[in-house]
């Protein structure tokens, strides 16, 4: 079994293993090269592209998992919704679902149609070329989506979805639903392609009450992962006021946990039958190799007292980051420095 898995498991392990969130991506040459011409949800569908971008971090640093080349937006184009990434700012939806009209007219469309050949033919050339490199599958949980989908595109609070919660609950209980229900369909796609570990991602959910994440979020986040079948990690930013909620009841194998709080604190809250993930300071990456390299051995050590810990960024890699950073922070894990 590869020390991911392990790890995941609870089992020891002789290296830490170690992946970046968005370590396919802008930071890397070869990416920028491939991507010239083609737009990124383009580039996502298009199984031997996303295959190979998907690769190029691993061959390069040697890490312990791929990541799917993808986005968290995938599974409603594939729905049919209206959506683009815009370079320099995120997705951006032609028609927002702000109204209960807006809503129903969404949830009409039944998950269970949605065409997963693409993403299931890129994930099997990439689970061929991986051999026991695992690769982790992903998606977005109901909140983050409905923080763009609500809004129509990126927002610093997300103050639109976080209203509906309050200001029409029917409608955000039938939104999240069904946003949990695509969710978990691209996750199962990707994991009967061969993925053997999901990420869920709830970047936003730093932006909501403790009170709103257990009565609104929490309960659809663990419809994505619950019974999957594979170890689940399921991370955020910002969301240590809740950080124990994030276990959703026991449905993930692993906590993210951002840069935020030592890993040790986050592992005390946390208690030892969960293990995490984390959180290496991606701003940390711009500092001189000294710096960076005390500050990740700082927190290996802390990380040390998990049922298991994956080395990881607090969030994901920065466009400008040098790739050799990453590299080197691989062969550190690994003891080889
Ligand atoms: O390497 C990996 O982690 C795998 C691929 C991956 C991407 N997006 C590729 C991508 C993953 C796991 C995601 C998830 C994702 N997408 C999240 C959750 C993770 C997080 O970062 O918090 C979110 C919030 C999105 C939505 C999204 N997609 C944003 C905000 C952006 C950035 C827009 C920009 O240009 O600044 C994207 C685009 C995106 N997704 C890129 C990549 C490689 C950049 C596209 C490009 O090359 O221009």
């Amino acid at each position: 079994m590869s020390d991911l898995l392990r790890a995941l498991a609870g089992e020891t392990v002789d290296r830490t293993p170690v992946w970046f969130m968005r370590q396919a991506g802008r930071s890397l040459p070869e990416y920028r090269e491939l991507r010239v011409g083609t737009r990124m949800l383009d580039a996502c569908l298009t199984p031997d592209l996303a295959a190979e971008i998907t690769l190029q971090p691993v061959r390069r640093h040697g890490v312990d998992a791929a990541v799917f080349f993808s986005d968290i937006v995938i599974p409603l184009r594939l729905a049919g919704v209206e959506v683009e990434i815009v370079p320099g700012r995120g997705p951006v939806f032609a028609n927002p679902a702000r109204t209960a009209d807006d809503v129903e007219r969404l949830i009409a469309i039944d998950p269970a149609t949605l065409d997963g050949d693409a993403i299931a033919a890129a994930v099997r050339i990439v689970t061929a070329e991986l051999g026991d490199t695992p690769l982790i599958g992903f998606a977005g949980a109901p909140f983050t989506l409905a923080a763009y989908l609500v809004e129509g595109g990126p927002s610093k609070e997300h103050l639109r979805a976080r209203a509906m919660m309050h200001a029409d609950p029917v409608s955000w209980h039938r939104l999240a639903g069904w946003l949990a229900a695509v969710s978990r369909r691209f996750l199962e796609t990707q994991r009967d392609a061969g993925a053997s570990v999901v990420q869920l991602f709830d970047s936003w959910a730093g932006s909501l009450s403790t009170a709103d994440y257990r009565s609104y979020v929490a309960p659809h986040s663990r419809e994505v992962i619950d019974g999957i079948g594979v170890p689940a990690i399921h991370f955020g930013v910002g969301t240590g006021p809740f950080l124990t909620d994030m276990r959703l009841d026991g449905a993930a194998s692993a906590v993210g946990v951002d840069w935020r709080m030592p890993l040790d604190e986050a592992i005390g809250i946390l208690g030892p039958d969960v293990a995490v993930q984390g959180n290496i300071d991606p701003a940390l990456l711009q500092a001189p190799w000294p710096v960076l390299e005390a500050h990740v051995r700082d927190v290996i050590a802390r990380g040390r007292g998990a049922k298991g810990h994956i080395l990881n960024l607090g969030h994901g890699v920065p466009p400008e980051t040098d790739p050799d950073q990453l590299t080197r922070i691989v062969a550190l894990a690994h003891g080889e420095l």
